[in-house]
């Protein structure tokens, strides 16, 4: 047997009962020999992962789903995977949630939200469905889950059809409760092919009505927003969404589409305004993230998990049969009206022994960390006269590795995946870079997972999020540069249990 090279519609949208078992046991099977494999971030056990849905804390348990074509490393027919966990570290896979098995959803399950109304988990989700000229209709629909895990979907949609002036183009529900009325964001667009985000409220979710469209900018949102999200940190909205075909001249970002952000000081549920946004801003400044999911979660905290991958792009794992990871949980913060990123406080759970040092950067390349796992987190503190780089993933010949360049006295910060083996995605750039107060100390934390690995600066102040695809011995960390003081903490991660 082999994997599947050429992926036409037919198969792509060929339903899961009619694949053969030896099919999906060789797909299983060739996973477990890929190099690439994760230790503590989510990962699909074969095929595609991609959006996190309906993040939410239900019967104990934190709850997470994401978007899942089992079959390949393709967009096929989507499915809501389902996890749960009691930490946010240790995830187990409770099997498919969803599947696309209604004739409201039979040409995948779509992205979306949860919320929990009295004794249930109740999932928004957009079904999609081709018809017979292969023209796209999107409904947006409910399911629920009890407390025994039973997961029932409604047998109508919520809502049938957009409202007159938008296209089917109309997806990714959230949920949310605000000022005693539901609310539904939905990512749309007009028939004009502008982005939008619109707005549905009322009493229960049975009885939406149709709001309008949210402001939350006076420019154009390119052709199509997808994944709108709406948190409230400290009483202030955070608005998180991906528009696709975004003016470079609003915001400038070199991924394919940007996940952007905005924060404002209010929502004006009458105007459908969120009063006095910011301009807008890119959620992370690496090369792979998209379509994250937040939400308010009942202990106080906003939480967010992204998409570790971007749509229309091929990556190396592709060829072992999987693709795409999710992010570590973040928690977000507003300081300052800034918005802030942190790795959630449990992961400290998957620490093993520290190992510490300090020093000077100078010319000759200095070894942090040798033949590691490629599972651990790195804290770097550098004095602010500190220009030089950092090198992970390097072999011992130090041809190959993956290069954060820092200069705090000019204020800058970038990164540079082209030296790392199996380079991908090139004509979207190689290097990503960032901007940071000048003449100011620098901190990083480093979070390195075999293929995926995830930066944050100064204390949450940015994150740069990266897939690279090293070859085996591609493993050490050394650092070199022209000046400056440093000092590091080291800690093998052990693998996230995962039943
Ligand atoms: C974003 C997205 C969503 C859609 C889902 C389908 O990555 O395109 O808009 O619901 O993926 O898998």
């Amino acid at each position: 047997m082999e994997l599947i090279k050429n992926w036409t519609d037919e198969l792509r949208y060929l339903p899961y009962h009619e694949w053969t078992k030896e099919y999906q046991k060789f797909l299983e099977a060739t996973i477990q020999h890929s190099q690439w494999r994760l230790g503590y971030h989510i990962q699909p056990k074969s095929g595609l992962l991609n959006d996190p849905n309906g993040f939410s804390y239900f019967n104990g348990k934190w709850q997470l789903f994401y978007q899942l074509y089992p079959m390949g490393p393709v967009h096929g027919v989507k499915s809501w995977a389902h996890i749960s966990s009691e930490n946010l570290v240790d995830w187990t896979f409770e099997g498919i949630a969803l599947l696309p098995d209604s004739s409201f959803d039979r040409h995948g399950v779509y992205s979306g939200s949860g919320i929990v109304i009295e004794d249930e988990l109740v999932l928004a989700y957009t079904g999609n469905v081709r018809d017979s000229d292969w023209q796209r209709k999107s409904y947006q629909m409910l399911a629920r889950m009890n407390k025994a895990g039973e997961i029932k979907k409604d047998q109508r949609p919520m809502i049938p059809a957009p409202p007159q002036g938008y296209t089917h183009e109309f997806r990714d529900p959230q949920v949310f409760e605000y000022q005693e009325n539901y609310w539904l964001l939905i990512g749309a667009q007009t028939e004009t092919l502008e982005g939008k985000v619109l707005a549905y409220t009322g009493k229960s979710l049975e009885t939406l009505h149709f709001a309008g469209s949210l402001n939350f900018t006076d420019q154009a949102m390119g052709f199509m927003v997808e994944c709108p999200n709406l948190v409230f940190i400290d009483g202030k909205p955070v608005f998180l969404f991906c528009p696709q075909g975004l003016d470079k001249k609003i915001m400038n970002y070199q991924n394919i589409y940007p996940n952007a952000y905005i924060v404002a000081d209010s929502f004006d549920t009458d105007s459908l305004s969120l009063v006095n946004p910011s301009s807008l801003a890119n959620l992370d400044h690496g090369f792979d993230v998209y379509a994250t999911q937040a939400f308010n979660a009942p202990d106080g905290r906003a939480l967010a998990v992204s998409w570790v991958g971007l749509p229309e792009i091929d990556y190396p794992s592709d060829s072992e049969g999987w693709a795409h990871c999710l992010s570590l949980v973040k928690e977000l913060q507003l300081k300052d009206g800034q918005l802030y990123q942190l790795p959630v406080k449990e992961l400290i759970e998957l620490r093993q022994e520290r190992q510490s040092m300090d020093g000077k950067i100078f010319q000759q390349p200095l070894t942090l960390a040798e033949e590691t796992t490629n599972c651990y987190e790195m804290h770097l503190d550098f004095s602010v006269d500190s220009q030089g780089k950092l090198h992970l993933y390097s072999d011992a010949q130090q041809d190959h590795s993956f290069i954060i360049d820092f200069d705090t006295k000019n204020g800058m910060i970038s990164v540079d995946r082209s030296h790392v083996s199996n380079p991908f995605a090139q004509e979207y750039g190689t290097t990503r870079t960032l901007t940071i107060d000048k003449n100011e100390p620098l901190s990083l934390q480093i979070f390195v997972d075999h293929s995926v690995c995830e930066i944050f600066v100064n204390g949450g102040q940015a994150v740069l999020t990266a897939r690279v695809f090293p070859n085996h011995e591609e493993k050490n960390v050394y650092l070199e540069g022209i000046s400056g003081d440093f000092s590091a903490d080291f800690w093998c991660l052990r693998n996230m249990k995962n039943d």
